[in-house]
C-alpha cells in the first residue's frame, strides 16, 4: 500500500514536475501522486499532469469566490481519490481553518524563503524574493512545513539555505532557490511524510 498524494497547484508547476520526476526516480517510494488540483484553469501544471497520465481537477478560485464552496469542491475530489496527503506546490490560495483542521498534519507546503523570514500573508512567488533582496540578506532558501490555520506558520519539516550573489534580481534568485532547494527538499519531505503515514496506517 502507498500513501495517496494530491498536489495542489496554481501556475507553472515546476515543483509538481520535481515531484513527478522524484516518484519516477524512486526518491518518492512510499507515496503515489493520484491527483493534481489546480485553482486556475490555465495553469501550465495541468499540462504536466496530463503528460504524465495523472488525473487533474480544476476548482477555479475566481469562479468560486465563496471559500466554503471552493473548499467543498476540493474535498469532494479528495474523497473520491481517497487522498491521504496534500502537497501544496505553488498553490496561491489560502485554505481556511476548517480545511486545515480536517487535514491536520496531512498538508505540507513549500515556501521560497527561510521561514520565519519573508513569509505569511502577501508573501508569495516573486514578492518573497523582492523582499529578501530589498532587505539585503546574504542567505535565503526554501522551507517545507506543515500547513495550519496560520499562513506559513506550521511546523517546519525541512529547510535548505541558498546563497545570494551580487547582481541577483528577484527572477535570478527565484530560479536558484528552486533549483538548489525547492526541487530537492519538496520531494524529500514528501517521502518522509508519506513513509510516516504508511507506518501509522
Ligand atoms: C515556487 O517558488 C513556490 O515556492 C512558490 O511559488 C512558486 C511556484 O512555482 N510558493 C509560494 O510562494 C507559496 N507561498 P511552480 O508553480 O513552478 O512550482
Amino acid at each position: 500500500m502507498l500513501t495517496n498524494i494530491a498536489v495542489f497547484v496554481s501556475g507553472g508547476g515546476t515543483n509538481l514536475q520535481a515531484l513527478i520526476d522524484a516518484e519516477k526516480a524512486g526518491i518518492i517510494k512510499s507515496g503515489k501522486i493520484k491527483l493534481v488540483v489546480s485553482s486556475s484553469p490555465t495553469a501550465y501544471a495541468l499540462e504536466r499532469a496530463k503528460n504524465n497520465g495523472i488525473d487533474s481537477v480544476v476548482v477555479s478560485r475566481k469562479e468560486n469566490p465563496d471559500q466554503k464552496a471552493f473548499e467543498e469542491k476540493i474535498c469532494k475530489a479528495l474523497d473520491e481519490y481517497k487522498i491521504d496527503l496534500i502537497v501544496l506546490a505553488g498553490f496561491m490560495s489560502i485554505l481556511s481553518e476548517d480545511f486545515t483542521k480536517r487535514y491536520e498534519e496531512r498538508i505540507i507546503n513549500v515556501h521560497p524563503s527561510l521561514i520565519p523570514s519573508f513569509c505569511g500573508k502577501g508573501f508569495y512567488g516573486l514578492r518573497v524574493h523582492e523582499a529578501a533582496l530589498a532587505y539585503g540578506v546574504k542567505v535565503s532558501g526554501a522551507t517545507v512545513h506543515f500547513v495550519n490555520e496560520i499562513p506559513d506558520g506550521g511546523k517546519i519539516i525541512l529547510q535548505k539555505a541558498v546563497e545570494i550573489k551580487d547582481g541577483d534580481t528577484p527572477e535570478i534568485l527565484q530560479k536558484r532557490i528552486m533549483e538548489e532547494a525547492e526541487w530537492k527538499i519538496l520531494p524529500e519531505a514528501t517521502e518522509i511524510i508519506s513513509k510516516k503515514m504508511l507506518e501509522e496506517k
